[in-house]
């Protein structure tokens, strides 16, 4: 399980017990691991090594300063998609030519302050944008990089609303109609439009999936290379899955094999937008036991983390591992549902918040617990802090880092002063 293990009966994480971070920070408490985004990262570029492409790490899947930062270090750029996340981009040092502006709604505030910012690719998502961006950047007096993204109508098999690439989705512009897009616009001298963008869906566990986006793209850049248009990148987005349960998606190397071959010399340069694959395993959310209880026919495990820390079980169905800290004889084989023991009884692990949706895992066969025990949701670095609300009016949760033996705060607890704060507003 990456650097999340279990040792002499409890969780750590990487050289630090799961038990003393909660002591000391708290819960719930979403807990990272240094080594594992550096180990998910290196493992992905190594195996695209021979495209050398620029890895824009999706600042959207886990947003916080610190980790940009660390994914900076390691190399990485960043793919944006507004003004806040440019903005902790360039917070986190990062080289704004190794930034990518995507988004299906920039704002002209949004554009400008990314034109400031000199970012280096825009991916364009409608013609409209495009228009708007060519007389923005005439207006400043710049020459702006662009990608158009396309939607080449392939289905990723992933849940509907993680569903891009399909063509009754809000994304990109049709490949029918891209070709007259560039024969417009292409020729505008403040928008130097140089490639496409294509991005299908998240999580993408098949990889005939990319076979099949990828062949549309580049029959479509084939085309615009025979019309003239000078095209030299091709930014084919993120998606790549990461392991929830057990081995259910595809390895960075299955992806590379599929879409390496396809790519190499075709004289582009390669973007890829992962953020999942690097940011999924490579943190946990801590959570304590506030009370059990029996009531309908089931046993519910109600613990102090939500709906509010992790949406993702909620919006989306999604399976995420639970297991207690302190396992005794029970130490988990695997993230599986099913975990070969005598004596759990299945339970609802559910949060505070006061919908029936409010879940974290539900008929899951768990030891025996009592309050206050702690409990780890796994698989949680991901699209859990950045979709995490305030909803209840509940405080969100703060963030550690792990290297080694070190663990250091990366986001403080909120307070109830942070719940107000923006509404100390002299009345007009
Ligand atoms: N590039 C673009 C244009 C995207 O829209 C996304 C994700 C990515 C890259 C990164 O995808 P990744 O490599 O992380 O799969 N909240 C959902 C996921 C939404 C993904 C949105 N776009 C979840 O919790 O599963």
């Amino acid at each position: 399980m990456d650097h999340f293990t279990y040792r002499d009966g409890t969780l750590w994480c990487e050289d630090v017990a799961a038990a003393e971070l909660a002591a000391k920070f708290g819960t719930p408490l979403y807990v990272y691991s240094r080594q594992t985004f550096a180990g998910h990262f290196a493992r992905l570029r190594e195996a695209f090594a021979e495209l050398d492409p620029l890895i824009c790490y999706s600042i959207k899947c886990c947003p916080n300063t610190h980790i940009c930062r660390l994914l900076r270090e390691l190399g990485s750029g960043f793919d944006v998609v507004s003004g806040g996340e440019l903005f902790r981009a360039l917070r986190a040092g990062a080289d704004p030519d190794k930034i990518v502006f995507a988004g299906v709604g920039k704002t002209e505030r949004e554009i400008r302050e990314a034109f400031d910012a000199n970012v280096g690719l825009f991916n364009i998502e409608s013609e409209s944008e495009l228009e708007q961006m060519i007389d923005l950047a005439r207006e400043c007096g710049i020459v702006a990089n662009a990608a158009l993204r396309v939607n080449p109508d392939v289905d990723p098999h992933t849940h509907k609303y993680t569903t891009t690439g399909k063509k009754e989705t809000k994304f990109g512009v049709d490949l029918e109609r891209a070709v007259e897009v560039f024969r417009r616009h292409a020729r505008a001298e403040s928008v130097r439009l140089r490639g496409i963008h294509i991005h299908i869906g998240s999580p993408v566990c098949e990889v005939g999936a990319y076979a099949r986006s990828l062949e549309r793209g580049l029959h479509l850049l084939n085309r615009l290379r025979g019309e003239g248009f000078a095209i030299d990148t091709f930014d084919i987005g993120g998606g790549y899955g990461a392991h929830y349960q057990h081995n259910e998606t595809p390895m960075s190397t299955e992806y590379a094999s599929v879409i390496v071959p396809s790519l190499r010399e075709q004289g582009l340069r390669i973007i890829l937008e992962p953020g999942r694959l690097i940011a999924a395993n490579a943190g946990i959310i801590l959570t304590r036991v506030l009370h059990l209880k029996q009531s309908g026919g089931r046993r519910f495990v109600i613990v102090d983390a939500s709906m509010t820390e992790l949406l993702r079980p909620a919006l989306y169905g999604a399976y995420h591992f639970v297991w207690p800290v302190a396992t005794g004889e029970f130490v988990p084989q695997s993230r599986d549902a099913d975990q070969p023991f005598d004596g759990l009884s299945c339970c609802d692990v559910v949060g505070p918040v006061c919908e029936s949706g409010d879940f974290l895992a539900q008929q899951r066969d768990l030891p025996p617990m009592k309050r206050g025990d702690l409990l780890a949701v796994f698989s949680a670095g991901a699209y859990a802090m950045a979709m995490a609300s305030q909803y209840n009016s509940r405080p969100r949760a703060a963030e550690a880092l792990v290297s080694g033996q070190a663990a250091r705060l990366i986001r403080r607890r909120e307070t109830y002063d942070d719940l107000v704060a923006a509404e100390d507003v002299d009345s007009q």
